[in-house]
């Protein structure tokens, strides 16, 4: 089986690593990477809605060099006739060098790896991991504070359904002095499993709240998140959370004036838009992180298949 990337505990610390100083690299310079994909095809299969992350995996293949193929949604593609993921998988491996997938079903991207021939990645499996996002909101750290250790990391809004956010505490748990502040309703709170698996067995110390403001003195990173309605299987309950954090200009006054603020976008309300002029908020700049996280992990997944 070649290398994949299914959930961001795949790659080591050096590999993070590596694929931040890549990052960095590919930003200072673009031109000695314009050319390194010549000839190869991205394929881009996303069963469930994107903007950033697949438009940002075609425009990292773009400015490689390479080309892309896409799946912009499951009606327009075979498995509207109920071709399974595994043949879809196979198929693709006769047409792409490397696969960027968005599933709503939790382990469809595993399924997938296993009978892929060519490197898959995992752009969102339900509401279990997001592995590029967590790359993304890596690179985000690192420009923004320049470490990932000592800090106190807020995450704050849907903590059961937000695979991002089990994604980046399964990133940052590696490195020394972070400290978690879980900041959501009681409905929303992280899973167990993570807090089990990830948290509690490796001794790390967190808090869990529903006070944002309470929290926010502490922090050095503030995460947002968006309450994700495709995953409630009531409106109702849907509608009674969603505005639980909207973070406005006065919540702001006690925070720490070298706050950073991430969100993986999109956002509904929970941010609100006189924020993006604060010098604290930086997610967009995330955004933009991205590209450069997937145009490493493209170059390196390539490479360890042997197609570079
Ligand atoms: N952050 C993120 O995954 O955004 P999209 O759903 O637009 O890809």
């Amino acid at each position: 089986m070649v290398r994949s990337l299914i959930d961001i505990t795949d790659l080591s610390t050096e590999e993070l690593e590596q694929l931040t100083n890549t990052a960095l690299d590919i930003i200072e310079h673009p031109a000695d990477y314009a050319h390194l994909c010549a000839g190869k095809k991205l394929a881009t299969l996303f069963f469930e809605p994107s903007t950033r992350t697949r438009l940002s995996f075609e425009a990292a293949m773009y400015e490689l060099g390479g080309n892309v193929l896409s799946v912009t949604d499951a009606a327009s593609s075979s498995a509207a006739k109920g071709e399974s993921v595994a043949d879809t998988a196979k198929v693709i491996s006769c047409y792409a060098d490397i696969i960027a997938m968005r599933h709503p079903k939790e382990g469809a991207a595993l399924v997938a790896a296993m009978n892929a021939s060519i490197p898959v990645i995992n752009a969102g499996d339900g509401g279990h991991c997001h592995p590029t996002q967590t790359l993304a909101d890596l690179l985000t750290i690192r420009r923004e504070k320049g470490r990932y250790s000592d800090l106190t990391v807020g995450l704050c809004g849907d903590l059961k359904f937000g695979r991002t956010v089990h994604s980046l505490i399964n990133a940052l748990a590696r490195y020394e002095n972070v400290r978690f502040v879980l900041i959501s309703p009681e409905e929303l709170k992280v899973p167990s499993y993570v807090k089990k698996e990830v948290l509690q067995k490796q001794g790390l110390s967190y808090v869990q709240t529903t006070d944002l403001e309470a929290a926010m003195p502490e922090l050095d990173i503030l995460y947002m998140t968006r309450v994700q309605r495709e995953r409630f299987f009531n409106e109702e309950d849907y509608l009674r959370l969603k505005d639980s954090y909207i973070l406005t200009p006065d919540k702001l006054r006690s925070a720490k004036k070298d706050l950073s603020i991430l969100h993986p976008l999109p956002r509904v309300n929970e941010i609100s838009v006189a924020i993006d002029s604060d010098p604290r908020a930086c997610y967009f700049k995330q955004v933009s992180n991205g590209k450069y996280m997937r145009m490493a992990l493209i170059l390196k997944l390539l490479k360890e298949a042997g197609t570079l």
